[in-house]
């Protein structure tokens, strides 16, 4: 097998996709003839990648460099040039490639990896096509990985979608939203449905709400570019927090097969509740923290959003009048991805009787990231003469259980999957398009209008308005 990695160079192939393919080596897991190539616009030797390569696994890899893994992996790394622009771009790399998979007896078997600005895409597609690089078909040799954002709206994923199709069938396309590699994402549906004690309780007659946090430490750093043309709610939410939301909300698939599962999750998102009009000015508040104007390459006048709150309903039976409360940002307190479902309370009656002292409601929390693992929040009798009710935590966590920096990175199974060829973790393009389709009329709203976005400060938990969008329903953000 061959992975042809374009924008080989980049950031994402040095932080994420090379550290990926080494930790999958080291483990045995990677095709026993195997080549990478890495291709950009500037011309490397292979050795030189090689280097690129070792500097990106000796920083970011979650294993420290095994010098003798690192060699027999190194071997397969090779460095190539294209120039996505004008005729024939790819027939210098066609050469190369066929020499690369001649020397080592490929099959050319082919993953095509765009880890390429969304408006490199169909470019890219085109080319690919032009130069007869694609087999078509269930099974065929050839895939395509694509990164999110696909496309900035609507129209432009729908574009980007149709371009892929016009060469790549479907199962061929994998489109990756890395939430979805996350060991702690994959163990929502195993923590639902291989354990009969939460599932009977997920639902309206037991929840009283869900709230899904994705806080990020970090500013937008040296990402500008990309991010002012984004802003959070294209970035987090349109893909990785409504795809949280769809593991969580979701009905029982009757097998994991790749589109049972997806079509479960497509469910959700075509039962999201449409907001529209003034609607959308009382359920979403968006905001940017204080000083983002002055960061680089943001523009001074930048309306764009760093923090997005949201009150969202999935109008189905199971979940009929439960809000989810969903809320992201960047310059929060600390890096925290959480998602607790709260039950109900409990009646007046026996021990939740006192108005001023309300027993704390069951909570289920499940931590993304970091200190991955989940607690229930439950009532207890404290030791004594007196019924004295404290709430304590039943508490897992998946360091303790299997040991610290057991589970592998997401773009490792991400990358293992479209090796095996295993679509289930990928988005495929009914649910990219019906998310596009649920937050659009949100983004025109936005677009409309003219006053700044609300302020926060770098460091706090939002601005005061995401208070008041929970607030005003009789509840509250859980403290991370
Ligand atoms: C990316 C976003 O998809 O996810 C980034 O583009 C964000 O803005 C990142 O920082 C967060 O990923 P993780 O895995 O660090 O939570």
């Amino acid at each position: 097998m061959t992975i042809v990695i374009f924008g080989g160079g980049g950031d994402l192939t040095h932080r994420k996709l090379l550290p990926a393919l080494y930790n999958l080596h080291v483990d045995g897991l990677l095709p026993p003839n195997v080549a990478i190539v890495g291709v950009g616009r500037k011309a490397m030797t292979d050795e030189a990648y090689r280097d690129f390569a070792k500097d990106g696994v000796t920083k970011f890899s979650r294993r420290p460099i095994d010098e003798a893994a690192w060699q027999t992996f190194a071997a397969s790394l090779f460095s190539a040039t294209a120039d996505i622009d004008g005729e024939n771009a790819l027939a210098p790399l066609g050469a190369r490639l066929d020499i690369i998979e001649h020397e080592r007896q490929l099959t050319a078997e082919r993953i095509y990896y765009l880890a390429l600005p969304s408006s490199l895409f169909v470019p890219t597609i085109k080319q690919l096509q032009q130069a007869r690089f694609v087999t078509r078909g269930d099974g065929a040799a050839s895939r395509v990985v694509v990164e999110k954002p696909i496309g900035t709206d609507l129209k432009s994923a729908c574009a980007i979608n149709d371009a892929i199709a016009e060469v790549f069938d479907e199962p061929q396309i994998y489109r990756i939203d890395h939430y979805l590699g996350k060991e702690t994402v994959q163990n929502i549906l195993v923590m639902r449905f291989a354990n009969s004690i939460f599932e009977p309780l997920f639902n309206q007659k037991y929840v009283d709400h869900v709230q899904i946090t994705v806080a990020e430490e970090e500013g937008v750093g040296t990402r500008a570019g990309y991010y002012e043309q984004a802003g959070a709610l294209r970035d987090m939410v349109q893909n990785h927090m409504l795809q949280l939301l769809s593991l969580v909300a979701m009905e029982p698939p009757h097998s994991l097969g790749a589109d049972v599962v997806r079509d479960e999750k497509l469910e959700i998102l075509q039962s999201l509740r449409p907001l529209e009009g003034a609607a959308i000015d009382a359920s979403v508040v968006r905001a940017q923290y204080d000083g983002y104007v002055k960061e680089d390459g943001v523009d001074p006048q930048s309306r764009t959003e760093t923090f997005v709150a949201l009150q969202v309903f999935v109008d189905n039976w199971r979940w009929y009048g439960v809000p989810f409360f969903l809320r992201t940002g960047k310059h929060l307190p600390k890096r925290a991805s959480e998602i607790s479902i709260r039950l109900k309370e409990i009646p007046p009656i026996l021990f939740n009787t006192d108005p001023a002292k309300r027993l704390e409601p069951n909570i289920l929390a499940i931590r993304i990231q970091p200190d991955e693992g989940f607690s229930l929040g439950i009532s207890c009798k404290r030791p004594g003469p007196h019924v004295e009710i404290s709430p304590v935590k039943m508490d897992f966590h998946y360091g303790d259980m299997f040991g610290a920096g057991s589970s592998p990175e997401a773009y490792e199974r991400l990358l293992l999957d479209v090796i095996t060829g295993d679509p289930t973790l990928f988005m495929r393009r009914d649910a990219v398009e019906a998310a596009w389709r649920w937050v659009m009329p949100i983004l025109d709203r936005w677009a409309a209008q003219t006053g700044p976005p609300a302020a926060y400060a770098p460091g706090s938990w939002g601005p005061a308005e995401a208070d008041r969008l929970i607030e005003s329903t009789g509840r509250q953000w859980r403290p991370l």
